[in-house]
């Protein structure tokens, strides 16, 4: 019905000459668009769920059982108009008559996520793995991780897609959050500071990105539809500040919707989150589309002022179209909507007609990924300098995923690789002898657990871990010839389910008995064991460090996976990878814990839910303000490594810092020198910390206010940082007045390695108090929340 119209009208207007995007203004070009087509261009081309065949031709697509939720059929577009680009996650309609093509657009966060095979095509399509988000963020390399979003963008202009669907960019508020490995770090300015990083590196190459999940999409439990009960400060100092840094600094194509509703109400169907404050306040200047399937009003999310609705279906159209006619949604507001989509179109290399190769520089990128993932390990243990370990040494190497090493996470952070090295590739690469009898075993045991294993259910449901292979019988013997012990600890998570605390956060009992038979043995021996966390999340540790002598954070570092933690374990690259996120000593000491994931709500009659979706539950955000380091500090909880935490092969001494002035005066730059004491050169990560006075609302201990890495530093040498604080960092949000404030009085400035490694404060006094920001009252919970309050 829609369609047939739509044709009609397209055909009675082909006659005349017609504006063209791109000739003619945007205002012509929308002028001269019908309703129908306007509420096509603001509804996506529908999508091809993987493993969903194709409906027969002429068939309706059916409606889509996913997690035990019905999703709604999709566009048949999505089936009759050929893709683009195999794989990618959706597109926009084209409008020939007035030149306005489909754009597509694709995931994901570490590497760009397209079909590597076609049909009837010898060619192979396969990308990059760079390491995951919270590696890059434990690099606090801004102009690294920038790099890597050259390389990254490079493969998206050349594979065909317009748009990248990422980066992500939502606080680790739990250590279970099913997708924190997408997520770079449990505090705003370093989450904002890498996207915007990511962002401007990927943008260089004149394609866009979408920063998601906004906001406050922090657990994958019931996210279609959980409410997040949260405070206006709580969404404005944490869960929205890295968005406003990332908006600001790199101006994203796009930005994605979340999922969950923010007090009540869909995110994308907010109009305080997506119109007053993302555009009004921060100057957006891009477009927001839904993340897939997001939200439930297509109305309402257009009148929120969320652009585009993803993947899009022509019921959705359709409920526009309606709503222009019955007055519910203003054509100036779809009008508003259509023209920030034709803009970021304007850009785009398919309207540029960008002949893009297929033929990304995969070789050049992998050894990007491999750097970078060397520059975001993170050293958490070093007992009588076990590591480095000299190259030629025999390793006796444990651990199944030391053979099946984990470049990355599942679901729409995953990539088609072509390749992963693992562990103990990387390790022969280096020149290490690797015990041979042991990794025979270990292939053998895996290859038999694996051919037992279930197959994968669907896109969200990942085949189980295999359990570890029991080494009692063999390790002595392995002692007995080996120079050293390695054993990988791996996890693995992704979108769709938050992870667990049995066997995942934990260790599980096979691996424990593992860590403490091959440290037994070894040690028995004299020799020393290495632990390498292959990990996306962060796990427990405290109760099993004490037996092992080194533990390096090797996060999930990509495809050159092996080859790159080889460099760290042999020295070829000093570690000076630092925690953007907190180990705790244990799970209940995590302010979210009682808190996580939150409560199922009754069910609807006849209403159908699975785990991810549709069915009503909430989350409180009692810890408020408290997240991270800003809880531990604050309410004396020691952790197990603390936020910004990491060892180095050398050592540093921080001296001579000095602030401009002894008061504030518009802006403050505070002088740091940092010097290599030690023997081998090195990178280190000055971090300022600022406590500002708290005498009116309640304020965390301390807060992250600046960071920067040095360059390589030799032996003896030294380099100045200079780093300066505006008083938009001095201030806190009022609720009650709508507005950030730079309270007067004394502030405190921290210079350390780590939040609790502080090597000098200094103060300064600020005279009065300073309205930096004036806002409007937005986010308002429905109900009381009684938060966590440092008093
Ligand atoms: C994810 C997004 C992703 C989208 C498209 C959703 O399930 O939450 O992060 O970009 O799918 O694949």
């Amino acid at each position: 019905m829609l369609i047939s119209c739509f044709q009609l009208t397209v055909h009675a207007q082909d006659k005349k000459p017609v504006p063209q995007l791109g000739k003619n203004s945007l205002k012509q070009v929308i002028d001269a668009m019908t309703l129908q087509e306007k509420s096509k261009l603001v509804v996506g081309m529908g999508f091809k769920m993987p493993g969903v065949p194709a409906p027969k031709k002429g068939e309706k697509p059916k409606s889509v059982d996913i997690g035990g939720f019905k999703l709604p059929p999709s566009d048949p577009e999505a089936y009759e108009v050929p893709e683009k680009v195999p794989g990618a996650a959706g597109r926009t309609h084209a409008i020939p008559r007035l030149g306005i093509p489909s754009i597509t657009v694709s995931d994901g966060p570490a590497g760009l996520r397209i079909e590597p095979k076609r049909p009837n095509d010898t060619k192979t399509y396969y990308a990059t793995a760079f390491p995951v988000a919270t590696l890059l963020a434990s690099s606090w390399d801004t102009s690294l991780v920038k790099k890597v979003g050259v390389a990254f963008g490079n493969e998206v202009r050349e594979y065909g897609v317009d748009i990248l669907l990422a980066p992500a960019l939502n606080i680790h508020r739990n250590p279970l959050g099913g997708r924190n490995f997408e997520y770079y770090s449990e505090d705003p300015l370093i989450a904002g500071s890498m996207t915007a990083a990511i962002v401007k590196g990927i943008q260089s190459n004149g394609v866009g990105t979408s920063i998601k999940h906004y906001a406050a999409n922090n657990q994958e439990t019931n996210r279609n539809s959980v409410n997040t009960i949260v405070t206006e400060r709580a969404m404005r100092e944490l869960y929205l500040k890295g968005f406003s840094i990332a908006v600001k600094a790199s101006q994203p194509w796009t930005v994605m919707s979340s999922y969950n509703k923010v007090n009540g109400t869909y995110t994308s169907e907010r109009r305080d989150l997506q119109t007053d404050i993302l555009k009004r306040e921060w100057g957006f200047k891009g477009f927001v589309m839904t993340d897939w399937f997001g939200g439930h009003d297509a109305v309402a999310q257009m009148n929120a002022g969320n652009d585009l609705l993803m993947p899009g279906n022509p019921d959705q159209s359709e409920a526009i179209v309606a709503a222009v006619k019955d007055g519910k949604l203003s054509m100036q507001q779809l009008d508003a909507n259509v023209e920030r989509i034709l803009k970021i179109i304007l850009k785009s290399p398919t309207f540029r007609g960008y002949k893009f190769s297929d033929k990304p520089a995969l070789k050049a990128h992998a050894k990007v990924s491999r750097m970078a993932a060397a520059q975001g390990m993170v050293l958490l243990r070093n007992d009588s300098e076990t590591l480095p370990l000299t190259i030629g040494k025999r390793i006796a190497v444990f651990g199944n995923t030391s053979y099946n090493i984990i470049a990355g996470g599942t679901g729409s952070g995953d990539v088609n690789k072509a390749y992963t090295v693992s562990l103990v590739q990387g390790l022969n690469n280096a020149g290490y002898k690797v015990q041979e009898t042991l990794s025979k075993s270990y292939t053998d045991y895996i290859a038999g657990a694996k051919a037992k294993q279930p197959k994968q259910v669907n896109f969200f449901t990942p085949p189980p871990p295999i359990p570890e292979m029991d080494v009692n019988s063999i390790v002595v013997n392995e002692a007995d010839g080996a120079d050293a012990a390695i054993i990988t600890i791996g996890r693995n998570a992704g979108e769709g389910a938050d992870r667990k605390l049995e066997n995942d956060y934990y260790l599980s009992d096979a691996e424990k008995g593992l860590i403490n038979g091959v440290a037994n043995a070894f040690h028995a021996k004299g020799k020393k064991v290495v632990v390498i966390l292959n990990i996306g999340g962060v796990i427990e540790v405290a109760s099993w460090r004490d037996s092992v002598d080194g533990i390096l954070l090797a996060w999930q570092p990509g495809l050159e996976a092996g080859n790159a933690i080889a460099d760290v374990l042999s020295g070829k690259v000093n570690p000076s990878g630092k925690l953007a996120t907190t180990f705790p000593v244990d799970y209940p000491d995590v302010p979210s814990a009682k808190n996580f994931p939150g409560k199922d709500l009754p069910m609807e009659p006849g209403q159908t839910a699975g785990p991810m979706m549709g069915r009503p539950s909430e989350v409180v955000y009692q810890e408020g303000i408290y997240v991270g380091y800003r809880y531990y500090d604050s309410f004396k909880v020691k952790p197990a490594y603390e936020f910004g935490y990491g060892l180095s092969y050398t050592q540093f001494k921080i001296s001579d810092v000095k602030l401009s002035s002894p008061d504030f005066k518009g802006s403050i730059t505070v002088k740091v020198s940092v010097k290599n004491t030690g023997f081998l050169s090195g990178k280190e990560v000055v971090q300022l910390y600022l406590s500002a006075p708290a005498q009116n609302i309640d304020k965390p201990e301390q807060e992250l206010k600046g960071f920067a890495k040095t360059g390589l530093l030799a032996p003896g040498q030294s380099q100045f940082l200079v780093f300066t604080l505006h008083a938009s960092d001095l201030a806190s949000f009022y609720t009650d007045k709508s507005e950030w404030i730079a309270d007067a009085g004394e502030y405190k400035v921290k210079i350390g390695t780590s939040s609790r490694d502080i090597a000098k404060t200094v103060s300064f006094n600020l005279a009065n108090d300073i309205v930096t920001e004036k806002t409007h009252a937005s986010l308002t919970p429905e109900v009381p929340i009684n938060e966590l309050q440092n008093k």
